[in-house]
């Protein structure tokens, strides 16, 4: 007997270069595990960024510095096992690559071998081209970030909206286009004024992935537990939450708390 499988076409970095020519908008959300990997897949996102930001949403810590490679690499790995189509990226954690191109291009390789992951990212302009030149002349692809970079969040002391002032929107747009001489298939664009995301983006041939950064981004990311509702504490103005997991999941097992208290759960049927 043949079984017939079903031919998944993968993103790949070349098909968000033609979705760019073609003004189809990229979808990009944050995942960190198997399961929720799997269902975002499925739902048709085009790339899952295993964001460092998993030091703040799965490890509980206040800012995305703690987290380390292979904590990075561990989540990394469950994300690849739950993907058939997406392409993934995984940031480059603090400390990973900003002492130069050499470490740079080591952490990128120790993720890619032991994850199976299609991608880094990494944030900054002008100081991260030669590990950004590095990196891609191993053959592997980097995602750009510029904007607000939370991994120098004790440089610029805030969360706040950047490159409102002229010296630093000028400095993005250079950072931008050094960023894409040097190599970088995307750039993430975080919080920052939607005029000056649109112009970045009609500057690049590559595609700008915006979150914070207004609707003429090529695309758009959200951390996943942002747009789900299970961190409710954070409402920044740029989210959309699509969902209030926090609290459906709270009523669904307040529930079972009571069921199990009943002695209600488990009943006959769901007994051997
Ligand atoms: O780590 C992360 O989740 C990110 C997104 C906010 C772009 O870098």
């Amino acid at each position: 007997m043949s079984s017939v499988k079903k031919e998944i076409k993968r993103i790949t970095t070349n098909t968000l270069q033609k979705m760019k020519a073609s003004g189809e908008k990229i979808s990009m959300i944050t995942a960190y595990d198997f399961s929720f990997a799997k269902i975002f897949d499925g739902a048709g996102i085009d790339i899952i960024l295993v964001g460092d930001s998993a030091s703040n949403v799965i490890a509980g810590h206040e800012t995305t510095l703690p987290i380390t490679l292979d904590q990075m690499i561990y989540h990394a790995g469950a994300v690849v096992r739950g993907v058939d189509r997406c392409l993934i990226v995984v940031d480059l954690p603090f400390g990973s690559y900003q002492s130069n191109s050499e470490i740079a291009l080591a952490s990128s390789i120790k993720i890619m071998k032991e994850s199976g992951a299609h991608s880094v990212k990494l944030e900054g302009g002008e100081e991260a081209i030669d590990s950004v030149k590095k990196i891609v002349g191993a053959g592997i692809p980097v995602m750009g970030h510029l904007g607000l970079t939370p991994q120098s969040i004790y440089k610029f002391g805030t969360y706040i909206v950047r490159a409102r002032e002229n010296s630093e929107a000028e400095k993005l747009k250079r950072d931008a286009l050094l960023l894409q001489e040097a190599g970088c298939f995307a750039i993430v664009l975080e919080k920052i004024p939607a005029d000056l995301a649109k112009e970045v983006s009609k500057s690049l041939s590559i595609p700008t992935i915006g979150i914070g950064a207004g609707g003429d981004c090529d695309g758009q990311v959200l951390v996943m537990h942002d747009l789900l509702g299970i961190n409710t504490e954070f409402k920044p103005r740029f989210l959309r939450q699509y969902l209030n997991l926090s609290e459906q999941i709270t009523t669904a097992v307040k529930q079972y708390v009571a069921d199990v208290k009943s002695n209600d759960f488990p009943n006959k049927s769901e007994s051997y």
